[in-house]
């Protein structure tokens, strides 16, 4: 395992540990000496965790696991599925990259983690944290609902509650943050991204080792689709599918669209979203690190950024739901209406397949 600079592309081979971000700050990314060999699928059908694919994770001899991943993917139409995350252990997606995260940071002798959430992540961390015996510190906007608040209190006695969206709260905890707190914010370590990329080992195994056409993504922080995209070169790179590469789509709210408004500027970066406010609370990243990098891969995908207008979103997650039976939160009406509107302009093809995301809710167990 090595790990590269998803900005500037520099290596790093021996890294101080616990292994954080790049020396210019940002994403490191993990990659391993095995890309690129042609080799047999080596799934360890024993697990129905995302740990089945262990043969492509980073090596470690304990894991942290509460049963996340190798969740149902629902077909809804001859060419369209939904992959439903609800069911992960918290009730989102936000497992996997904890799963992962969680166990590396116990493997390099974490005591304690802290980390800014719009609300899953949170509520993630401090469950895969108190299973692991680690100290977990999450700091949530004020606007946050309750029962997120008191899911993450389940689990957690380090919860600090500050300003309107997780970038107010992720400053509220540089400030109080003492050095030896590992944060695993999204994309200041690795092996979130790792977790997440499960998602996209699963759906191509759930085709039957085959890739869909097209991936509509609802982006916030972008770690389930650089996660996603990093699964599917990784698979093509071993020759256990030889399809094109799917078409990614990141889908936000008007209520907060950064990489939807440096798509269609044509920028290298995101800029800053001012006053943002969505109800898909999972979206409102108005900064994300990883900005250049989703935006990177949009392109070279031959995907698309588009945003869905905030004042449609309940309605269209109530549709997302009704048809799907799945209780999912808002970000649903986003990829909803971001598919709907792409098969609409036959920007999404007849017969093209694609794969759509119920990420988070139908908690709170
Ligand atoms: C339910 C839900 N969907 C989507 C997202 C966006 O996730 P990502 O960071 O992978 O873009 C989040 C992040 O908080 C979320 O909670």
């Amino acid at each position: 395992m090595y790990f590269v600079c998803s900005y500037s592309k520099k290596i790093y081979n021996n890294i101080k540990k616990p292994i954080t971000f790049s020396d210019i700050g940002k994403p490191l990314e993990v990659r391993y000496n095995w890309e690129g060999v042609k080799k047999d699928i080596d799934v360890d059908e024993s697990q129905k965790t995302l740990w089945r694919y262990r043969s492509v994770l980073p090596k470690v001899n304990n894991i942290i696991s509460l049963g996340e991943g190798y969740t149902p993917l629902q077909q809804l139409a001859p060419d369209l599925y939904v992959k439903n995350e609800t069911v992960n252990p918290t009730g989102s997606f936000k497992d996997r990259g904890m799963s992962l995260a969680v166990t590396l940071a116990k493997a390099q002798g974490v005591e304690e983690i802290c980390l800014p959430s719009a609300g899953n992540a949170g509520i993630s961390a401090a469950a895969y944290c108190k299973e692991a015996g680690i100290k977990c510190h999450v700091f949530l906007p004020e606007t946050i609902p309750n029962e997120y608040k008191k899911a993450t209190e389940k689990n957690s006695k380090n919860v600090y509650l500050s300003g309107k969206t997780i970038s107010d709260a992720g400053k509220a905890m540089i400030k109080k943050k003492v050095n030896d707190w590992f944060d695993i914010s999204t994309l200041k370590e690795p092996f979130r991204v790792e977790g997440k990329k499960t998602l996209g080992y699963e759906i191509a195994e759930q085709l039957g080792w085959r890739f869909p056409d097209v991936v509509v993504y609802e982006t916030g922080g972008g770690t389930g689709l650089i996660g996603m995209w990093k699964a599917f070169v990784e698979i093509k790179s071993m020759g256990w599918v030889n399809d094109p590469l799917p078409r990614m789509v990141a889908a936000q709210s008007t209520g907060c669209a950064p990489v939807v408004k440096a798509f269609q500027e044509r920028q290298r970066d995101t800029d800053f979203w001012e006053n943002s406010d969505t109800v898909a609370l999972g979206l409102n990243v108005p900064g994300p690190l990883g900005g250049a990098w989703i935006l990177n891969i949009v392109r070279e995908s031959k995907g698309i950024a588009i945003m869905i207008d905030e004042q449609r979103l309940k309605a269209l997650t109530e549709e997302f739901n009704n048809l799907t039976s799945i209780n999912s939160s808002d970000e649903g009406g986003v990829v909803w209406g971001a598919y709907s509107h792409l098969k609409k302009v036959g920007w999404i093809k007849p017969k093209e397949r694609s794969v759509i995301f119920a990420t988070g809710i139908e908690r709170i167990k």
